[in-house]
């Protein structure tokens, strides 16, 4: 099994889209025996708290359901095969953290076939357009990285 973490700055907008996302791929392609998948925050202000409400009903009207609750990462995800995480600010915390294996450490986007960005832009402080395109990157992302794990073979 592998034990998949996306990580975000908050944990309520990016990272649960993205483990939503993932885990609907993962479903669609009946893997579901393969995977751990969950999420976290490098910062703890939101701990216990649903996702953000634009981005549960962004998702919703796409048929994801966004269910996690927010928490701050933790030395018990050192055992991660895989931290995605969203953004160049999302990589340094994380691997700066001294329980991190950097060499597991990857950027979403590095995953999405055409993005002509590298990084999934916060939607906290902006309007609808944000959060759906945060669900346009993630969904192909997580495919994409999909794709990738069963290319390189699923325990
Ligand atoms: P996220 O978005 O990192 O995608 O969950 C944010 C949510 C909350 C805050 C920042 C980013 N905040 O500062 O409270």
């Amino acid at each position: 099994m592998s034990n998949i973490l996306f990580v975000c700055l908050g944990n309520i907008c990016r990272s649960p889209a993205a483990e939503a996302y993932f885990r609907h791929h993962v479903q669609t392609r009946g893997l579901d025996h393969a995977f751990s998948i969950d999420s976290a925050g490098t910062g703890g202000w939101h701990a216990g708290e649903p996702a953000d409400a634009r981005m549960r009903s962004a998702a919703r009207k796409r048929g994801v359901h966004i269910e996690s609750k927010s928490r701050q990462i933790a030395s018990s995800d050192a055992d991660a095969d895989l931290i995605v995480v969203m953004d160049e600010a999302n990589h340094k915390d994380v691997t700066d953290l001294p329980w991190i294996d950097a060499s597991r450490v990857r950027c979403l986007l590095e995953f999405h076939p055409e993005a002509s960005r590298t990084e999934v832009p916060d939607p906290y402080y902006d309007g609808a357009e944000a959060f759906d395109l945060v669900l346009d990157l993630v969904d192909t992302a997580t495919c994409a990285l999909l794709d990738y794990l069963e290319e390189r073979g699923l325990d």
